[in-house]
């Protein structure tokens, strides 16, 4: 740690990555010392050569307090394997992994290792979704009803959808794991999903209900094409028939993800560097690992062209 600023080494600088490293280099909180990208090093840091180069975490040798990890979901398991030889603090993109069974390993590993591992749920940070989180907790209420909307924009390739995964771990995740949010990390008892395939050969769109006892249901609609509007809303129906709604602000409504949630991608940074200073442990490890299995559950279901089918917790 030099000064004030905890020193990090980035992996990945690809679309979500290169933000992240501008983000980085204009931080009070955190100093970017060095990047891990096997391909595409990101333009902000090949014009800083005092930013270290690696093409695989085992190649770091330099002092570094963190790794961020901004590697395609399919990598996250392998790259937290061998930044928890290198690092205590380890803060990975959403989802730690698409399989409960991943997730679960990549804690165990770290938590032998006595690294802490975060994840990236940046929705979490938005001060629109933490105030219906707010209302229910203080007026004691819960859901009863729920939208939420992931619309995404502008569209990404075909060739670059067909590797990030698929709409549910990619997209979807992010609801599932708000839901964990305002559930308490209650899982459903049935999951009703349905994915469409716009065109590309993956599905790009998808809708999932999730039905609780005493006739809750909570529903999410996500489309990769949100022609021109990135929509990161919901609207909820309370036990006490009041509704709230959160994100349907026109500065809400915008074209990119990086434009909506700057500010809550922002906040991950000083989150990370407090973990790194007062040397915390890891976060929370029940919503990631349940939010895999909702991830699971609905590619199941949209896979048996939308079945409803029991929500079954694994053994882990
Ligand atoms: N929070 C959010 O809203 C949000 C938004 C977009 C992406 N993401 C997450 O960020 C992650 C990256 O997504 P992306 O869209 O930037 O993917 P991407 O494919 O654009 O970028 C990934 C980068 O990682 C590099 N890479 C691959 N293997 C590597 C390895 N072993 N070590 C180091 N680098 C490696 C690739 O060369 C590439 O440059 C995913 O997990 C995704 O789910 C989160």
């Amino acid at each position: 740690m030099q000064g004030n600023k905890v020193r990090i080494c980035l992996c990945g600088t690809g679309r979500l990555g290169s933000f992240r490293a501008s983000l980085f280099i204009a931080s009070q909180d955190i100093e970017l010392v060095g990047v891990v990208e096997p391909f595409r090093v990101c333009q902000s840091v090949l014009d800083r050569p005092n930013i270290k180069i690696f093409k695989s975490v085992e190649e770091i040798n330099i002092p570094i307090d963190g790794i961020w990890i901004s590697t395609p979901t399919k990598f996250h398991l392998q790259t937290i394997k061998l930044a928890s030889k290198k690092v205590k603090h380890i803060y990975c993109e959403k989802p730690i992994a698409s399989t409960p069974e991943e997730v679960k390993e990549a804690y165990e590993t770290c938590r032998k290792n006595g690294v802490s591992l975060h994840c990236g749920w940046m929705r979490r940070r938005d001060p629109g979704y933490q105030s219906i989180k707010e209302y229910l907790i203080s007026n004691n209420v819960s859901i009863q009803r729920a939208e939420f909307h992931s619309f995404d924009w502008p569209i990404v390739p075909p060739e670059f959808l067909k590797t990030l995964g698929n709409i549910f771990t990619d997209l979807m995740c992010h609801d599932f794991n708000l839901i964990m949010y305002y559930m308490n990390n209650t899982l459903p008892k049935y999951i009703t999903a349905v994915g469409i395939d716009g065109g590309a050969g993956v599905w790009d769109s998808a809708t999932a209900s999730l039905e609780y006892p005493n006739n809750v249901v909570l529903t999410i609609i996500a489309t990769r094409n949100g022609n021109k509007v990135y929509d990161n809303s919901l609207t909820v129906l309370t036990s006490n028939s009041q509704i709230l709604e959160c994100g349907k602000e026109p500065e809400n409504l915008t074209e990119t993800f990086m434009k909506r949630h700057e500010k809550n991608f922002k906040k991950e940074l000083p989150f990370f560097a407090n973990i790194i200073r007062n040397n915390g442990t890891s976060g929370d490890v029940l919503s990631c690992v349940n939010t895999s299995i909702l991830i699971q559950a609905a590619t199941r279901s949209a896979t048996l062209g939308g079945k409803r089918i029991p929500l079954v917790i694994p053994k882990l």
